[in-house]
């Protein structure tokens, strides 16, 4: 909603930033100039991958990078049931299945026990989605995907920035990164795509735009000259989108410091309220809380996720779900044939959580606000 008081999300876009989008404007580059390499080459030393790849959204990413790990009809292709629909159509585009697996209770990634189970011979490759911001357990995941021989493509839509034993997220397998304005940086639309493989590297490249080449000596004789060597799309990201990236890289760090700080004092105020699960901090990770998520547990609050969302809806503070798990959403349940009851964790999270307003510009009396609409909630249905 628009008119909310406390909206829930804002991007934080600073003169710097408008500086560099006016600047890029008057440059004769709107495309297809040397922004977007410079952004590719700072977001490359940023994450410390040899390469990457800037696409204009992260969905494109994640078709690129599984379409140049060779994906096609016939392979089967891990994804959390927990995720954005984009997470299980890249596998689609490619011919192939997605195939659900539940989510951890506590950190909302993917279950590696779930993981595990559900490898046939025809998976290819997995990938892990780092839900809200938070890096899954990659220690885990290297391991299974390397007994059974399978890639790893890690959706890092929510997790510039976010960290795994010191890592940065996005260089245990092939990175797939969102620039969507409520991520943690943003270019309006836009993604990269991080590797450490030449051939990956260069296959993204290439299928990014139409898959077009200039042989060398073609080109010296005819300018004009291309060949088209495969199926290729345009998933480029212009000049114009790679000033404000490379504008917004330098603040990632930040921004992603002061919505942790938001999100420990929101934790440090919620966690007495009973019946409010705020969200679990697993070991040795930087978390940057792309999304602060709370679990509603009716028993103990006395009323449910919806409910509450409603009262707090009333107050002007905007919400969201993150997310309807996608087997219940009616284009995978008629093509995957899965049913209610498949993902027990999922569909008990999915009744239970709500993503509160989260970003660097929150001031602590919105949050205030925030926490002193949820206690009146819980205290009036004491009252009943
Ligand atoms: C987990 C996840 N994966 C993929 C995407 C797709 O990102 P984009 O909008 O940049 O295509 C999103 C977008 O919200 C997302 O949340």
């Amino acid at each position: 909603m628009s008119d909310n008081i406390i909206p829930f999300s804002i991007p934080d876009i600073t003169n710097d930033d408008k500086k560099a989008v006016l600047k890029s404007l008057e440059s004769r580059w709107l495309t297809g100039g040397p922004k977007a390499k410079e952004f590719e080459q700072l977001f490359a030393n940023f994450i410390e991958t040899k390469y990457a790849i800037s696409v204009n959204s992260c969905t494109a990413a994640l078709h690129l990078s599984l379409k140049a790990l060779n994906i096609k009809p016939g392979d089967e292709v891990i994804v959390p049931v927990l995720t954005f629909a984009a997470t299980a159509n890249a596998a689609l585009f490619c011919g192939a299945k997605p195939v659900f697996v539940d989510v951890d209770a506590k950190t909302f990634n993917i279950s590696t026990g779930d993981f595990e189970k559900k490898i046939t011979k025809k998976t290819k490759a997995v990938i892990p989605v780092h839900y809200a911001g938070q890096a899954c357990d990659m220690k885990e995941i290297l391991e299974i995907a390397k007994d059974h021989n399978l890639h790893i493509v890690e959706d890092c839509a929510h997790s510039a920035g976010s960290t795994y034993q010191g890592k940065q997220t996005g260089t245990f397998g092939v990175g797939c990164f969102s620039f969507y304005p409520t991520k943690n940086m943003t270019t309006f639309e836009g993604g990269m795509i991080t590797t450490n493989d030449e051939v990956i590297a260069r296959k993204c490249a290439l299928a990014r735009s139409h898959c077009m080449t200039k042989d060398a000596f073609d080109r010296e004789k005819l300018s004009w000259y291309y060949d088209v060597i495969d199926l290729g799309y345009n998933y480029r990201l212009n000049d114009v989108q790679a000033a404000i990236g490379i504008s917004q890289l330098k603040r990632l760090n930040n921004m992603n410091e002061d919505k942790r700080k938001n999100s420990q004092y929101l934790t440090s105020k919620l966690k007495d309220i009973s019946g409010i699960i705020t969200p679990f901090e697993a070991n040795n990770r930087y978390h940057p809380y792309h999304l602060y998520v709370i679990r509603v547990i009716k028993s103990d609050f006395g009323i449910d996720r919806n409910e509450l969302y409603q009262r707090l809806s009333e107050k002007g503070i905007g919400l969201s779900v993150h997310y309807t798990p996608l087997h219940l959403l009616s284009f995978y349940k008629k093509t995957l044939g899965y049913e209610r009851g498949d993902f027990p964790v999922a569909e008990e999270l999915y009744e239970q959580i709500l993503s509160l307003p989260m970003y660097p510009q929150l001031k602590k009396e919105q949050m205030d606000f925030i926490v002193q609409q949820i206690g009146a909630s819980y205290n009036k249905s004491n009252e009943k």
